[in-house]
């Protein structure tokens, strides 16, 4: 049996379903992959709840308290005066799991936490895409990307959810060269679409959409392309291995559109989707994000609001074609649990 003791910041969606996950696979990740998680440090916007001998960390507790919309340092305990960086370093950790917030201007408490980690030698499991599109080389050559002996460091909940994207790319497709990636990355954009090309106008779909639960309240990042493009950003650095960044990316989103093009093209039996893009030009992939109308036989022409997926186009393996279902964060949330196991597996050898 190997105990990791962890470190959960960012107790939202994601980090409150995988406190859930982890909670009731307790006894799987016990019997059949002999693992014992332990949780040592939970952290939200309020502050920290660490454990000590005196105080065992009571899942079922924290998770109806973020049910109930309180922050952990309101809990027995709780302290609102340590923030999760303090708490890093003073507290025994094997593994980080961060689920805070995206930040695309400074990377945000993801990517102190992160370098924090990796320079500690302490794993990283990330679902936050801001320190991967940003400081991707960086954070790799920190990790056992770079050298099996250094942190593991695992971001496959970043990238299309719980969709193995990174994975079969890195792994299944292993020494194909890829001619082509297209991606729909970003069902937000998808609903807004489907809703202009069944008669909204722009606005009216993305205060339905906001209505719906399925958009933030504020849609820049989704339609103006930047979240679709984050994820071409790290696919291209993590799956393609070439050096990539925001500047690389050639991005125009749906806010470009007027819902009279966006149904002319439906009329046309066509379907439009902001597609993410890398085409290998000869020396180097070339990177767009842009609304692109796709034919009927399109694989992804067909695919719900729910629904995202990434095609590669390679030399040894022919294409390979991923789509996935998700409704709500529980798979992406999941997918955190699925690169741990994976670090697990990879110290364990
Ligand atoms: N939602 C999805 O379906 C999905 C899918 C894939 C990836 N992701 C990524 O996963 C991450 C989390 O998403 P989410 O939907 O769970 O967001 P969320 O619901 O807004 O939750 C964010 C959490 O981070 C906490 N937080 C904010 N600042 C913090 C700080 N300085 N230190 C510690 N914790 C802090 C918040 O605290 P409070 O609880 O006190 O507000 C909250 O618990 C994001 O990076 C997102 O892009 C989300």
């Amino acid at each position: 049996m190997k105990t990791y003791r962890f470190l959960l910041a960012g107790l939202g969606n994601i980090g409150r379903n995988l406190l859930e996950i982890l909670h009731t696979k307790q006894k799987i990740l016990r019997d059949e992959y002999s693992v014992n998680l332990i949780p040592t440090v939970l952290a939200d916007s309020s502050g920290v709840l660490s454990e000590s001998h005196q105080n065992e960390i009571d899942l079922m507790a924290v998770i109806n308290a973020k049910k109930a919309k309180r922050g952990v340092a309101t809990l027995p305990h709780g302290n609102a005066n340590i923030s999760v960086l303090e708490a890093l370093s003073h507290n025994p950790i094997d593994v980080v799991l961060d689920a805070t917030p995206v930040n695309l201007e400074t990377g945000g408490v993801g990517l102190e936490l992160t370098r924090l980690a990796l320079e500690k030698g302490v794993h990283v499991v990330t679902a936050n895409k801001g320190p991967l599109a940003l400081c991707y080389q960086e954070l790799a050559a920190m990790s056992d990307f770079d050298d099996a002996s250094k942190p593991g460091l695992r971001f496959s909940g970043a990238v299309g959810g719980a969709m193995p994207t990174i994975n079969v790319g890195r792994s299944d497709l292993a020494a194909a060269h890829i001619n082509r990636v297209e991606a729909v990355l970003n069902g937000t954009t998808q609903v807004i679409l489907e809703m202009m090309a069944s008669g909204s106008s722009y606005d009216e779909a993305i205060q339905e959409a906001i209505h719906l639960g399925i958009a933030e309240t504020d849609p820049t990042l989704d339609v103006e392309g930047w979240d679709a493009a984050n994820k071409l950003v790290i696919v291209t650095n993590a799956v393609l291995r070439q050096k990539a960044t925001l500047n690389d990316v050639s991005v125009t989103g749906i806010n470009t559109l007027r819902a009279d093009e966006v149904r002319a093209v439906r009329m046309l039996g066509e379907r439009m989707s902001l597609l993410a893009t890398a085409e290998w030009m000869g020396d180097h992939y070339k990177l767009s994000v842009a609304p692109v109308p796709l034919a009927d036989s399109h694989p992804f022409a067909r695919l719900a609001g729910d629904e995202m997926a990434i095609r590669y186009e390679t030399d040894i393996y022919g294409t390979q074609t991923l789509i996935t279902t998700e409704h709500g964060p529980i798979p992406s949330a999941a997918a955190m649990l699925r690169d741990f196991l994976d670090i697990h597996r990879n110290s364990h050898h």
